[in-house]
């Protein structure tokens, strides 16, 4: 092809050169032709592209016309002003083609772009919805600053634990009939999910010694089928206070305080004798229902009462497995559900609600 253009006559090269040209400019011609466009922004853009690779084709270093040029020397002496002139010509004609096709996309893209960009002062803005807490996390921050203001430290622990931190350190041996109401799931390689929050009353035992007072807020899990009270995966708070001289009377005073303090001073507890392997003696805790002040009504099921959790004396094999002197210390623990007390304040007749995650329902609690 090379070989069949070099022995091509001169004014041919320059002809094929300007056919070449014509043939991949005829897309754009029209516009040339009308000196506008009505393109989509995205096409004429595109357009524009393109045009530059047909100017780059045509009358770059390596173009046929930047060829003919080089002829212009080699032509014999009396053709060669003639020859110069077409060429000059040709390549004239085919770069003024190629600028005015760019003047009117070029200009065509600018209104376009600025049209685009450019801001409606008076249209409505558009509404901004702030998100909110979930009403577990809020039910779970007041608690926490009722118990921090009584000189409580909130503690977090981890969710995956050992049998020893589960079951074992709270006095509950393997085959011991508590394990059961507490079944929860295992990984592969027999690490459990904590069944409760007890489990960090021997982590932070063993972490601060004693004396020591702590909550502990967090996930739990168990395989409870769900229901309108359960759920396999659910929410405590476990507290623990351990010095000397601690006995069942500060666990009664700091409950009622509790109770009083996110119910109002007008409610009442009541402790019900309970077993529970970590605590001795132990309790069930309830306090007065505080929509109907203890008559009974829908909210406490028409007993007038309503279950806050577990509590009891730390056992004391429990403080010796966490390192704590039995004979010096003892101290107290209560494990309340958040979950359960959350839907009773916001009067929710089933806790799955909490974690259906309907935004029209959990905008309710803001
Ligand atoms: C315990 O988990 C004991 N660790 C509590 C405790 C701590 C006792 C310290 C003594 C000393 P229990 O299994 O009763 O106890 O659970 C405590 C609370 O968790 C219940 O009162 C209830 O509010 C909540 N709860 C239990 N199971 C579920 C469940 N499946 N779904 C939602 N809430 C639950």
């Amino acid at each position: 092809m090379a070989e069949a253009e070099a022995q091509q006559d001169p004014g041919q090269q320059v002809e094929a050169a300007n056919k070449a040209f014509e043939r991949e400019f005829e897309r754009f011609a029209p516009f040339r032709a009308t000196g506008t466009t009505n393109l989509p922004l995205k096409q004429a853009e595109e357009l524009a592209r393109d045009l530059s690779e047909v100017r780059s084709r045509h009358t770059g270093k390596k173009s046929a016309i930047a060829t003919c040029k080089k002829l212009i020397g080699r032509v014999p002496p009396t053709e060669r002003a003639a020859f110069g002139q077409l060429v000059q010509q040709t390549e004239a004609k085919i770069a003024q083609a190629l600028d005015e096709v760019e003047q009117v996309l070029s200009s065509y893209i600018e209104t376009r772009r600025v049209e685009n960009e450019s801001i409606d002062v008076t249209m409505p803005g558009r509404r901004l919805r702030a998100g909110h807490l979930h009403p577990i996390t809020l039910m779970r921050q007041r608690i926490e600053d009722i118990f921090v203001s009584l000189g409580y430290a909130v503690e977090d622990d981890r969710e995956v634990e050992t049998d020893f931190y589960n079951f074992d350190a709270l006095n509950i041996a393997e085959g011991h009939p508590a394990r059961d109401p507490q079944d929860t799931f295992y990984t592969t390689d027999g690490f459990a999910l904590r069944s409760q929050t007890s489990t960090v009353q021997i982590h932070a035992m063993q972490r601060r010694g004693a004396p020591v007072r702590m909550i502990a807020p967090g996930r739990v899990f168990r395989r409870d089928t769900p229901d309108p009270t359960h759920n396999p995966m659910f929410f405590q708070v476990e507290g623990l206070c351990v010095d000397r001289g601690i006995t069942m009377a500060h666990l009664k005073g700091t409950l009622a305080e509790f109770v009083h303090r996110l119910f109002g001073p007008e409610t009442k507890t009541r402790f019900r004798p309970s077993y529970f392997p970590f605590t001795e003696p132990s309790a069930e805790v309830d306090y007065s229902c505080f929509k109907c002040g203890g008559k009974g009504c829908r909210i406490c099921k028409w007993c007038g009462w309503i279950e806050l959790g577990g509590s009891g004396m730390v056992h004391p094999n429990v403080l010796r497995a966490a390192g704590v002197d039995s004979e010096e210390f003892t101290g107290f623990a209560f494990g309340l559900g958040i979950d359960r007390t959350c839907a009773r304040i916001y009067e929710l007749d089933d806790i799955r609600l909490l974690f259906e995650n309907d935004v029209r329902f959990l905008e309710q609690f803001r």
